[in-house]
């Protein structure tokens, strides 16, 4: 398979499928950080005479073009992060993108509209892959947060592009999540947090056999504590994975550790009346792992060699809830500091590094959400298949 440093772009019509799935507020970017993520391709291939045309999707519009998902504020946004003009298409396919890849200069940018604007993207239409594969002489793949999708810009047009490559952030990605899955340092420490257990039961499956110790923290706590009896207030609890929950206990044994307390509170917000406790009573929220608990997993992080992080311990969203979460995430930089390679993924995992300020506390941070689960999961990304088969 190329990398990019195999590649000549000079003169070279370039399609760059990238993840700029952004959170917007009346049309203002509220997180760039997967704008951030794939700077380094833009300008690479920009720095080398590519002559760039820029794909991506934003949000679910399911055929419609719905204005509040256009990319138009993205092309903005990335012009003033790469300090040169990126012209906004307001069509991904059609004779206004065609001219508009024809006038391209060596350097020179466009990022076309939202590709879900069109059935055909989704559904792996071939017409609709023809048609953007047609923009481009080589492909790039930088969207791992669309991994995870067989879509036309991701599979389809993957069929009539022969030169084609990862972009450095897919390639990231790969390296640092596959060390995780294929060849960790020992003792290896996976922690999983958040609301639901129903979306890790693949990567728990998939990592049990090669882990050390897996620690269970946030929202997901309360299913494991019913299916073992345990009282859990009205804490929120996935009923219909009980089984699967109580399952993975008694396979396990002690390589999995619940969390002995958890901060509890009468309703989730800043002002309300909070108590630690080992069981949970009636008519009580479960909103953070609790001191006694994080002070052990503290303890593993510091013996830890590879740390994967997923889903945060509490509802670090709202600050009095945050604790859990901080001390997590400053132990994690800490470990890393002193040398144990550091991964957290998940998109509530990544918000909370970024709230806290701790970026730099780790290796690497995915940029996937359901991708990085169905990767850590063992599952075969569609968009890794068609780059590298
Ligand atoms: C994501 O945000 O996880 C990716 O952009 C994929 O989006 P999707 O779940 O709408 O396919």
């Amino acid at each position: 398979m190329l990398s990019l440093k195999d590649i000549d772009f000079k003169g070279k019509r370039v399609l760059l499928r990238v993840d700029f799935n952004v959170p917007l507020k009346e049309g203002e970017i509220t997180d760039d950080t997967r704008i951030q993520a794939s700077l380094e391709t833009i300008k690479y291939i920009l720095d080398r005479g590519g002559r760039l045309v820029i794909i991506s999707h934003l949000g679910r519009p399911k055929g419609r073009k719905i204005q509040e998902m256009s990319l138009a504020p993205v092309a903005q946004r990335l012009s003033s992060l790469i300090s040169i003009p990126v012209k906004f298409i307001p069509d991904c396919i059609g004779h206004e993108v065609e001219n508009a890849v024809t006038s391209l200069r060596d350097g020179e940018v466009v990022l076309l509209e939202n590709l879900r604007f069109y059935r055909g993207e989704e559904e792996n239409d071939p017409q609709f892959a023809r048609k953007l594969a047609g923009l481009a002489d080589i492909y790039v793949n930088d969207a791992f947060a669309t991994a995870h999708r067989a879509h036309a810009s991701i599979e389809g047009v993957t069929h009539y592009i022969k030169t084609r490559a990862p972009g450095f952030l897919m390639e990231k990605e790969i390296k640092w999540l596959g060390r995780v899955c294929k060849s960790p340092s020992h003792p290896f420490l996976v922690i999983l947090g958040g609301v639901k257990v129903s979306t890790k039961i693949g990567v728990i499956e998939n990592l049990l056999p090669k882990c050390d110790k897996l620690l269970i923290s946030g929202g997901m706590t309360y299913t494991f504590f019913r299916s073992l009896g345990k009282g859990i207030g009205s804490s929120m609890v996935e009923k219909d994975k009980l089984d699967v929950a109580r399952k993975i206990l008694d396979k396990v044994g002690n390589k999995l550790l619940l969390p002995s307390d958890s901060v509890i509170a009468n309703r989730v917000a800043e002002d309300a009346e909070v108590r630690v406790v080992e069981e949970i009573p009636d008519g009580w929220i479960g909103v953070d792992t609790g001191p006694a608990t994080i002070e052990r997993y503290k303890r593993e992080i510091g013996s830890a060699k590879t740390i994967l992080w997923n889903g945060p311990p509490g509802v670090f969203e709202v600050d009095r809830f945050l604790n859990g979460t901080k001390q997590i995430a400053l132990a994690l930089k800490n470990a890393k500091d002193t040398g144990a390679v550091v991964i957290a993924g998940g998109g509530d995992t990544a918000s909370a590094i970024n709230k806290l300020g701790l970026k730099d506390g780790f290796t690497h941070i995915s940029t996937g959400g359901g991708a990085s689960l169905e990767f850590l999961a063992g599952k075969k990304l569609p968009a890794i298949a068609a780059l590298y088969e």
